[in-house]
């Protein structure tokens, strides 16, 4: 069975180890959403993952413009910021796919142009509050969105996904987790629609499947991953069956020959709270990444069991650029700092020490 760092090839793209670092959004882009020098130092300094993942980066170019440090790759100048993070990761030897997403429910007008209401599958608010220019302010209702809207969504991901590839990316990770517009459309108490994108599962997974389809025409299957986050509850998500319906989706994939699938289940769980992972490992086949909450024990134990293939570590890979490096010499890690977290200018996220500073 698998160890920490034994090398794995996932379709034809050879990884160093099993240690992948998870997308993590950052608010360190430039003003128009642009990723900048500072991007790019941070995503190089962890170069030494297996495969990175890039923070969430939308693929709406009239979302959240109120949040302009949040990365888009919509337009030219953009997708040059990208350019220089994934030529910067590439000469410092790292692979990185970029997370690409869309706000649905959880932008709020005041973020998004003209102050147009938020879209969702369904006309159903998020529970909980955003941060807006005014402070935290409850999630707006969205409208849900027409049929003959869904396939403008479906294009932008495949337009941001010809970009990436312009850009120098090694893939492209579908955000279809955490209660982002993929995730309100897959799990049944945001989607309450009674067309060919509700009611089941097949229908609740239709615009997942398009989007891969449609980015098919820029990046080959094994160049694409899934996100998904069947139990987690952030922004009021929730599922009647998520062990069930999740494998399910799960099997929709299975055929598909995609790089990756990823799964965020938190590893601690209190009482009852279902629990999908082994439900999927068994449905799907391919290379499977679990998140959430995982230290170098439990990841240790999950390779070697065949729990996951890969393993992706958040707020870890924050605190320690060399993560991967600690980890083989035994050596303890930096705790991340998180009133940086969010946050712009340098401090935090490119100015932790690397073994090899502190080491001399
Ligand atoms: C600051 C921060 C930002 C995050 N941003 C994203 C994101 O953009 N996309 C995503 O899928 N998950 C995001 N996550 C979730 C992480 O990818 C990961 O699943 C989570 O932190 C659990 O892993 P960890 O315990 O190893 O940190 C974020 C987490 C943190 C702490």
């Amino acid at each position: 069975m698998a160890a920490l760092f034994s090398p794995l090839t996932i379709g034809d793209l050879a990884l160093p180890s099993r240690i992948v670092m998870a997308p993590m959004t950052r608010h360190r882009a430039s003003y128009g959403k642009i990723p900048g020098e500072l991007s790019a130092l941070y995503y190089a300094q962890r170069a030494s993952a297996a495969l990175i993942i890039s923070e969430s980066t939308e693929i709406d170019p009239f979302s959240a413009i109120d949040v302009p440090t949040r990365p888009g790759l919509t337009n030219d100048d953009q997708e040059a910021g990208w350019r220089l993070v994934a030529n910067t990761v590439h000469k410092a030897g790292g692979r990185i796919f970029v997370q690409l997403s869309h706000m649905g429910r959880t932008a709020h007008p005041s973020q998004l142009c003209g102050g147009r209401q938020p879209v969702a599958p369904s006309a159903l608010a998020a529970a909980g509050t955003v941060y807006t220019a005014k402070g935290a302010e409850p999630y707006a209702s969205p409208r849900a969105l027409e049929l003959d809207e869904i396939p403008t969504i479906v294009a932008g991901f495949a337009a941001a996904s010809a970009r990436a590839k312009s850009a120098g990316f090694d893939g492209i990770e579908i955000h279809g987790a955490n209660g982002y517009l993929v995730d309100q459309f897959l799990r049944d108490g945001s989607n309450i629609r009674t067309d060919s994108y509700g009611g089941s599962v097949k229908n609740r997974a239709r615009i997942l499947l398009e989007i891969i389809e449609a980015i098919e025409a820029h990046w080959p299957l094994n160049r694409i991953g899934v996100r998904l986050s069947p139990t987690n509850p952030y922004q009021g998500m929730s599922d009647s069956d998520p062990a069930s319906h999740f494998a399910q989706i799960a099997g929709l994939l299975d055929p598909l020959g995609l790089a990756y699938l990823h799964v965020v289940e938190p590893l601690v769980q209190p009482e009852g709270y279902p629990v999908t992972a082994a439900a999927i490992r068994l449905a799907f086949t391919g290379p499977l990444i679990l998140a959430g909450g995982f230290k170098r024990a439990h990841a240790e134990q999950a390779l070697a069991k065949g729990r996951a293939d890969l393993i992706a570590f958040g707020q870890a890979f924050i605190a320690n650029p060399d993560l991967p490096m600690r980890w083989r010499q035994n050596t303890t890690l930096n705790s991340a700092d998180k009133s940086t977290y969010y946050t712009q200018g340098a401090k935090g996220y490119t100015d932790y020490p690397s073994l090899e500073l502190v080491q001399g």
